[in-house]
């Protein structure tokens, strides 16, 4: 399965939005990563509906969004209407996550769910099976821009062997700092989509920057 790689729209210019989807649009990405963060479960605020919308209206790419936010069943009819591909909600918010990943795959998207960087892969076993993709947080969630958490590769392999079980077409994302450097190891430990926001958009040449990460191995 050939890896995705999907540019996260947190780390682009705000002032200009649609020339960055404009730009992803061209690239080789395979989606368009949208962090929706409430001030709540994570210390930050990103953005809301309006500007989701607009995202929509201009991207080609399928939108994966990632839903940083408490209570996320309560918003699943909204975000599907917007036009997600992909909902991926955090574990670490969903005390019912058997039905919210039905919710979200009944309004017909793919269903995913986040893990904090503490938290367990164990923790998915009983779950792998309904889930279309798990994203692992590589940093805290909140912030673009930090450091890549280098425990990640071990939760990798832990989750590759998870899925070789129970979900063998789970998608594993990783999520935080990824870049050229640390995206070939993930690869090797079984991640197959990489979110990449600073290492694309704050690159001198982020369609490149697209394009290499795709091209790792
Ligand atoms: C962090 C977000 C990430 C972020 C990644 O909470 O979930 O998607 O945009 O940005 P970089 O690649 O800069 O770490
Ligand atoms: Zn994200």
């Amino acid at each position: 399965m050939k890896h995705w790689v999907a540019p996260s729209i947190l780390a682009a210019n705000f002032g200009n939005l649609q020339a960055d989807v404009e730009m992803v649009n061209r690239s080789q990405a395979d989606c368009l990563h949208v962090d929706i963060m409430d001030g709540r479960f994570v210390p930050n605020i990103s953005f809301g509906f309006p500007v989701l919308k607009s995202l929509q209206q201009h991207s080609s790419k399928p939108l994966d969004v990632h839903l940083m936010i408490i209570e996320p069943e309560k918003y699943i009819q909204q975000f599907a209407d917007l036009g997600a591909s992909i909902l991926t909600v955090h574990y670490e918010t969903c005390t019912h996550l058997h039905r919210t990943i039905h919710q979200i795959k009944d309004f017909g998207m793919q269903a995913g769910v986040a893990l904090n960087p503490h938290t367990p892969i164990g923790l998915l076993s009983a779950i792998l099976h309904d889930i279309d993709l798990v994203c692992l947080m590589s940093v805290n969630p909140g912030f673009g821009g930090q450091k890549f958490i280098p425990y990640t590769y071990h939760k990798v392999r832990q989750l590759k062997a998870l899925a070789n079980e129970y979900q063998p077409n789970l998608r594993i994302e990783i999520d935080g700092g990824v870049n050229l450097e640390n995206a070939p190891k993930l690869l090797k430990a079984g991640a197959n989509v990489l979110v990449a926001g600073s290492s694309v958009f704050k690159s001198a040449n982020p369609t490149q920057s697209i394009l290499d990460l795709k091209n790792c191995f």
